[in-house]
């Protein structure tokens, strides 16, 4: 997640912006800068990678000025390179923005502004901002940002710094927070109380749609439409430890309750209500591809090839298309037959994986189309396939992988759409899912308020030495990734299965010492479950079910039950996995567990 400050007051601005921006580290981020008025003159020092780059190259150099901005970048547009880092700046160097946000429609106004004579240094979306308050600039730089903003699409938390007006920043917020920070002769503005908590406590939290005119000595709000909103101060009690995760213990924790955030980022500007269909930009070059496509190879490890086995059943019930879906780790030693019409897609959060990566370059080799679906942008993985789609889920910390997955699964559903569209799926099928997309953040917090009954389920399995997870469908996969939630977080010895695979051996294990957590929501394999869930409690297995809201037959069979809002069978794998999620992450705190940097793992295994 990027990290937003600026500082106007009595103070040298630089060691202010650069203790904010080290106050955000812990988001992550790929890419940092500074941008310093002095004497109408603005002076910008970027780097990629880490602060510490940035305060290096800025040792020893003599940069006065009291008014200036900062910004850690993680990178959704354009590789973390040293010009793709923010600040951004207009043609003549006198309007300066750090934003942090998408802005959905920058690619059509780049072009208007490219036709205009604006000549672009970037490869981001943000820079559209800096052009676009120029080309709109007559002498009042709140006009021009209020302007500005009316013409954009997306989200944004933005402020802007121009030598034209050297006694103010603009600060403009719409779905990323903005705080203005009040101090004595000195005012900040932050996307993270972190940044400012050495100065103030003294805040006012900007709502969406809201402006602000920041002097070293006024703050004034207004909405976009001029009118004047008058906000409350409010003085907040923090302790730096906790607000670096966000009063969360754990990023996993943070993670998890980001999902409804997350999941909203992978679809923004992506759904088509009126056409029932998804928009993925980066595969625009891929129309006839996708088209004429006769077959998926799907890759991934751990997660991300849980995210892929969910994905074969999106895209062969909605498409039709046959699909195939390989551990990468086999997959690149296996000989593999890729005929004409065949595409491969890799997934991966970090894009670095060796193992997703040596096998999307064994599949290129022999003649695929490769289509990478990555987090991390401008990773080995992204910059090497042939084209893709960003899961834009933020950075994620915690080794376990949670907002991620859903996010992997979200673009899945995005993608199995659009080919489905190309082919049998009709208008009004592709129009329920699309509106189901569109409530699935709200039911991803409906579940996410229930975490207390989970945490309280928690406290009577955690001395349980063995797990199963099992479902049908399109939930086995999330069988398998609730499994491995457990395993790697708890060191507890889970597995997934087919439900009906237990028959097969696996029923030998039950016995009431046996947890069992069965996912059986609604669907067409729901009164298999039923029967799979009677055969275990016949064994006295001690049984745990995800289930539909109101379904009262199961409870008549399970120990626990762990209600989900009903939704399109496509989606459940996204809510049904949160609960789950949350039971390895409480089971595992409570057994002392390192849960963000579990023992034996790392976030991205780079090495064989
Ligand atoms: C998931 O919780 C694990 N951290 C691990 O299985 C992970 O999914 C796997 O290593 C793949 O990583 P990637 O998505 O970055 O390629």
């Amino acid at each position: 997640m990027c990290g937003i400050i600026g500082y106007i007051g009595h103070r040298e601005a630089i060691p202010v912006l650069l203790n904010g921006l080290k106050r955000m580290e812990y988001r992550g981020y790929d890419s940092a800068g500074i941008a310093l008025l002095h004497n109408g003159r603005l002076n910008m020092t970027k780097v990629a990678g880490k602060i510490a780059r940035l305060t290096a190259q800025l040792d020893g150099q003599e940069l006065p000025g009291q008014i200036g901005l900062g910004h850690t970048r993680w990178a959704t547009h354009g590789e973390p390179t040293r010009l793709n880092a923010h600040p951004h700046t207009d043609c003549s160097g006198n309007i300066v923005i750090i934003h942090n946000g998408i802005i959905e429609n920058y690619h059509t106004l780049k072009t208007e502004l490219t036709a205009k004579g604006h000549t672009f240094q970037t490869d981001t979306d943000s820079e559209v901002l800096a052009h676009l308050i120029e080309e709109l600039y007559e002498g009042d730089i709140e006009h021009a940002v209020r302007l500005a903003l009316s013409q954009v699409k997306g989200a944004y938390g933005l402020v802007v710094l121009t030598g034209y007006e050297p006694d103010r920043l603009i600060a403009a917020r719409l779905g990323s927070p903005l705080i203005i920070g009040l101090g004595e002769g000195e005012n900040f503005i932050a996307s993270d109380l972190a940044a400012m908590v050495d100065y103030t406590h003294n805040v006012i939290f900007l709502d969406d749609g809201e402006m602000a005119v920041v002097t070293r000595d006024k703050v004034t709000n207004t909405r976009l439409n001029r009118q004047v909103v008058d906000k409350k101060v409010e003085h907040v009690f923090f302790n730096i430890e906790e607000i670096e995760k966000d009063k969360y213990p754990h990023f996993m924790l943070k993670e998890i309750f980001e999902q409804p955030d997350s999941i909203r980022n992978a679809m923004r500007g992506r759904l088509i209500e009126a056409e029932g269909d998804a928009r993925l930009g980066g595969l625009l070059n891929f129309q006839d591809h996708l088209e004429t496509v006769k077959r998926f190879i799907i890759l991934g490890c751990g997660t991300s090839w849980h995210a892929g086995m969910i994905g074969e059943y999106l895209i062969e019930e909605l498409a039709g298309i046959p699909v195939e879906v390989e551990y990468a780790s086999e997959f690149r030693y296996r000989n593999p037959i890729i005929e004409p019409g065949t595409i491969v897609l890799t997934i991966s959060q970090s894009g670095e994986t060796i193992d997703s990566l040596a096998a999307m370059r064994e599949a290129k080799e022999r003649g695929a189309t490769v289509l990478g679906i990555c987090n991390v942008v401008g990773s080995t993985i992204a910059r090497e396939s042939d084209g893709g789609v960003y899961i834009h889920a933020g950075p994620e910390i915690g080794v376990a992988s949670t907002k991620a997955f859903t996010a992997q699964v979200t673009v899945l559903n995005l993608l199995a759409l659009k080919l489905g569209r190309q082919r049998r799926l009709t208008l009004e099928r592709g129009q329920q899912l699309v509106a189901e997309l569109h409530r699935l953040p709200d039911k991803v917090r409906a579940v996410l308020d229930r975490a207390e009954g989970i945490r309280e389920l928690a406290e009577k399995l955690v001395d349980k030495p063995n797990f199963l997870y099992l479902s049908r469908g399109i939930n086995f996969p999330v069988a398998l990734e609730g499994a491995l939630k457990l395993k790697e977080i708890s060191y507890i010895h889970a597995e997934g299965y087919p439900a009906a695979e237990m028959k097969h051996g696996p029923i030998a294990l039950i016995d009431e010492n046996m947890p069992v957590v069965f996912i059986a929501v609604n669907g067409h394999t729901y009164e298999k479950v039923i029967s799979n869930i009677e055969e275990v409690r016949a064994r006295k297995g001690n049984i745990i079910a995800v289930v539909t809201e109101g379904d009262e037959v199961i409870r008549r069979y399970a120990h626990y039950v762990i209600e989900i809002p009903p939704t399109d069978p496509f989606l459940f794998p996204i809510l049904a996995v949160i609960p789950l999620q949350l039971l390895a992450y409480y089971i595992a705190t409570l057994r002392g567990c390192d849960v963000d940097q579990p023992r034996n793992l790392a976030k991205s295994v780079t090495v064989e």
